[in-house]
Order: C-alpha cells, then sequence, then structure tokens
C-alpha cells in the first residue's frame, strides 16, 4: 500500500502527515507493506525543507524530519494506491490533474479516513503556532485509523 499525502504547498499539513504517518510505519514493523510520501499541487515551495515551525513542532513530538516539498507530477496517479487530499481545494486540483479517469478513484479527502468530525485539515501557514499544533493533533488521529486499516486489509482501504 503507497500512500501520497497531498497539500497546497507540501511544506506544512502533507509533510506532517509524511513524517506521522512514517512513524506509525516504522512502529508498527509495516516497512515491507505500507509506504507514503507527501507532494504539493502547487510548485512555488519545490526543493524547500518544510516550514520551520512544523519542523519544530513534529521535532517536538519525536516524529523523524519529511522529505523536501515537491509538486504532484502525473505518474504518482500510477505509482500510489491512495491519494489523500488536506482539503477540498487540493482534492478538486488533483481531480482535474488526474492524468485518467479510472484512476480518479485513488483520490479521497484525507479526513474521511479519521473518526473526527472535521472534513478538512486547516492550512495553519497564515496563523500563529497553535494551528501548528492543532493540525498535528488532527493528522495524528486520522493517521492512526488510516494505518489499522492498512494493516486489516489486503486491497486499498475505501473510507
Ligand atoms: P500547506 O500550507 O499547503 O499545508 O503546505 C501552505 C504553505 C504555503 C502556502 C500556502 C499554504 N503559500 O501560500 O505559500
Amino acid at each position: 500500500m503507497r500512500i501520497l499525502f497531498v497539500c497546497l504547498g507540501n511544506i506544512c499539513r502533507s509533510p506532517a502527515a509524511e513524517s506521522i504517518f512514517s512513524h506509525l510505519i516504522k512502529a508498527r514493523n509495516a516497512q515491507d507493506r505500507v509506504s507514503c510520501d507527501s507532494a504539493g499541487t502547487a510548485s512555488y515551495h519545490q526543493g524547500e525543507k518544510a516550514d520551520p515551525r512544523m519542523l519544530q513542532a513534529l521535532r517536538a513530538q519525536g516524529y523523524p524530519e519529511p522529505s523536501r516539498s515537491r509538486p504532484v507530477i502525473s505518474s504518482d496517479f500510477y505509482n500510489f494506491d491512495l491519494i489523500l487530499a488536506m482539503d477540498r481545494s487540493n482534492y478538486n486540483n488533483l481531480r482535474k490533474s488526474c492524468p485518467k479517469p479510472e484512476l480518479q478513484g485513488k483520490i479521497k479527502l484525507f479526513c474521511s479516513f479519521g473518526i473526527t468530525h472535521e472534513e478538512e485539515v486547516p492550512d495553519p501557514y497564515y496563523g500563529g503556532n497553535q494551528g501548528f499544533t492543532m493540525v498535528i493533533k488532527l493528522v495524528e488521529g486520522v493517521c492512526i485509523s488510516l494505518i489499522e486499516d492498512c494493516l486489516n486489509v489486503t486491497s486499498p482501504p475505501s473510507s
């Protein structure tokens, strides 16, 4: 099961999901069954490390450093089993850039895998530090449900 987490800039929300989910994969010893990466629907932060505020918040919780920002590319729709959008705008943009209609079923809202009432992970970029902590809490909850789904099924989990 290969999962791609997607937000707008790939410097705040999707790197947090990549970091937290990578930690859970390792903790469950599931590296041979599950893998993940993250990307952005926009490319303006390409090559940059995650936002320093997010890196600090992740580090404070003992989570690993995520990969550098990269945009979603066409081959992602073939190479990943699930493509999880952090908000509706990312979801709509992913559907527009999906190269084949039959691959669109891989695109889902990240929050639909959690037991949260939130539909979207709010963008913390223009806010204060507590927005980053809140994103981590929300992402942790969804990632715990997601890893359980991944380990309990043989085909891609559906929400
Ligand atoms: P992200 O947050 O999509 O969670 O990485 C953002 C990062 C950068 C910008 C917007 C959102 N920006 O406008 O540069």
